[in-house]
């Protein structure tokens, strides 16, 4: 049974702490500054992956209650996996660099995070403004599936399609954006963790806001202090390109991207205007 939040406030949508202590205490309190508490956030998962406090990282989210569904990051460190479970061709850079974060991930956690991991939800159903909505880290079928921007028209709606909903909260993909299909939609608030490979060190979230007759959805840059978590990871000798990727904004390997966000690689996101979903 999944749990199901129903709620009348703004809601933050938040993805991929990714260890990243910092950015998740500064997401925290940019969440407090906005007076949206701590039971209207909703996280899609990836608690930890490349960065380097990845116990700190879950027990600051459990400390706060803060609702998050299953990543494959947690799938696969909750039990024991060997691998992060993204499914990287063997040798690419993205394998090559995922041995050493995983490796520095599954060292650092201990039993009770690693058993709080197995037990998270795989999807939360969310009702608000008349809409049924449904928050799930990949896509609806696959946990590790990376859906993107570009992703086909009919992949996302055989995607809503299976949840039966007016629309998706999605995650793993790294990279913010909103797509609106035939009158439902599926978003995808980015993540905190690590920047979105534009060339900037801002990391992304969400926030869903009932209004009179519909839902906006605003998507959210945040501005934090990244060169902390890029020398903690320094300091632990975890991959160079992704600490530098926290004050750059530049991915250090484009395997997963499609063409289409690989051309848009170190060009500043815009995402300012609010996207207003009718209810029907
Ligand atoms: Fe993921």
């Amino acid at each position: 049974m999944s749990p199901i939040k129903s709620v009348d406030g703004p809601v933050l949508v938040f993805g991929g702490p990714y260890g990243n202590l910092a950015a998740t205490q500064a997401l925290l309190n940019e969440a407090s500054r906005l007076g949206i508490p701590d039971d209207h956030l909703i996280c899609t998962g990836d608690v930890v992956a490349y960065c380097a406090e990845p116990q700190a990282t879950v027990t600051l989210l459990r400390e706060n209650n803060i609702a998050v569904v299953m990543g494959n990051c947690e799938e696969q460190l909750g039990s024991g996996a060997e691998d992060c479970g993204c499914g990287f061709e063997e040798g690419t850079a993205c394998d090559l660099l995922s041995i050493q974060w995983y490796a520095h991930a599954a060292a650092h956690l201990d039993d009770d995070a690693k058993a709080w991991m197995c037990a998270l939800p795989r999807l939360i159903k969310l009702e608000m403004a008349e809409l049924e909505l449904v928050v799930i880290h990949g896509s609806v079928s696959e946990i590790a599936q990376f859906v993107f921007a570009s992703t086909p028209e009919p992949v996302l709606a055989r995607e809503i399609d299976l949840a039966q909903c007016d629309g998706v909260i999605g995650g793993h993909c790294g990279l913010p954006f909103t797509r609106v299909i035939e009158g439902r939609f599926w978003h995808n608030p980015g993540v905190i963790g690590m920047p979105a490979n534009d060339g900037t060190p801002r990391v992304w979230y969400s926030i869903l806001t009932p209004r009179e007759g519909g839902l906006e959805i605003q998507h959210h840059a945040l501005t934090y202090d990244a060169a902390v978590p890029a020398q903690k990871m320094r300091n632990e000798e975890l991959p160079a390109g992704y600490a530098d990727c926290l004050e750059n904004g530049l991915w250090p390997s484009l395997d997963v991207l499609p063409e289409a966000e690989k051309a848009l690689t170190g060009q500043a996101i815009d995402l300012s205007s609010p996207i207003n979903f009718a209810t029907n």
